[in-house]
């Protein structure tokens, strides 16, 4: 993400939706460089307060130096999103009004050719948001049998070719940089008419492995909810199906009072609704958003609020 608020995708929408307000307390758990945050540090002056997560020390000094003008309001920490309630307890928090997951990889990470995100750029196959990853995309690349990496490409990139390319990738590794992995790409799944490039749904498929994103989302929505006080929002920005899946599950399961829980959920207790959807459909970036940011064409937004 460059400098400028603009750029952070559904920007006006999420400082909408969160409704930052003086002296109120919010989360920003993928703070990446900032923008957001400068949006709700402006909204909730002069005495709003955030905490800010990321997991990647370079995104963090990017966005301190953004925040700068706030230092006073601003509590960063070098932490995942999972353990938003141990990094609430630390500071006393009990609860917050708004919390934001902005969820995938930042323009500056997709943009320094090093971190292996790209692969119109060549880097070695790295792909970690941070460096607490203990796996590198070549790990998995290298490591995985041919059939994990088929179901992996398939299930994570949505990709049509998963078989070829995994067969493939199987017979050229050892596989240590983008430009490797392009090429195997390419020579299984070329290039069709003028749509996506062939490597982009293997790579959106090892960066969500490699980082256990989706994991991650699981584990830190209850969270979530647990942390907000009543009336207090929370929006998802997602940019993949299953995220946005795993999301819009959590949102409905959430906003329905579980009354006689099912045999296979015989361990649930009943319990109240906590959660009421804002939009039952997922806000989208406009058109003018996605001509200045192509970045955002996949973004959906989704906006619950603590009952
Ligand atoms: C799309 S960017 C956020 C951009 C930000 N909203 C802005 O306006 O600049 C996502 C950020 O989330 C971070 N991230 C990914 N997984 C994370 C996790 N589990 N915990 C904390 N941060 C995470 C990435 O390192 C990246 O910087």
């Amino acid at each position: 993400m460059n400098d400028s608020p603009h750029q952070s995708v559904l920007y006006k929408e999420i400082i909408h939706a969160l409704q930052p307000h003086e002296g109120g307390r919010y989360v920003d758990g993928t703070l990446g460089a900032g923008g957001h945050a400068r949006g709700i540090m402006e909204a909730s002056a002069p005495d709003g307060q955030l905490l800010g997560l990321d997991v990647d020390p370079q995104a963090l000094a990017l966005a301190r130096k953004n925040l700068a003008p706030y230092e006073q309001r601003i509590h960063l920490a070098q932490a995942s999103y999972t353990s938003l309630s141990k990094q609430l307890a630390q500071l006393q928090w009990d609860v917050v009004e708004g919390i934001l997951l902005d969820l995938g990889a930042s323009s500056m990470q997709f943009d320094t050719p090093e971190r292996g995100f790209s692969f119109l750029q060549d880097a070695p196959l790295d792909m970690r948001f941070g460096p607490h990853v203990s796996q590198t995309a070549a790990d998995l690349v290298n490591e995985y049998s041919e059939r994990e990496l088929a179901d992996l490409i398939y299930q994570y990139g949505e990709e049509r070719d998963s078989r070829k390319i995994a067969r493939a990738i199987v017979r050229a590794r050892p596989l240590h940089t983008t430009r490797e992995l392009v090429a195997v790409i390419e020579s299984v799944s070329p290039r069709r008419g003028d749509r996506l490039h062939p490597a982009t749904r293997t790579f959106q498929a090892l960066r969500i492995a490699v980082n256990e994103e989706l994991a991650s989302i699981k584990e830190a929505l209850p969270q979530a909810v647990a942390a907000l006080r009543s009336g207090g929002r929370i929006a998802v920005i997602s940019f993949h199906s299953l995220e946005d899946r795993i999301v819009k599950d959590f949102f409905r399961e959430q906003s329905k009072d579980l009354v006689n829980p099912p045999y296979e959920r015989i361990y649930e207790e009943e319990r109240k609704a906590t959660l009421k959807e804002v939009n039952r459909k997922p806000m989208m970036p406009s058109d003018e958003e996605i001509k200045n940011n192509p970045r955002a064409r996949s973004a959906k937004l989704r906006i619950a609020e603590k009952i």
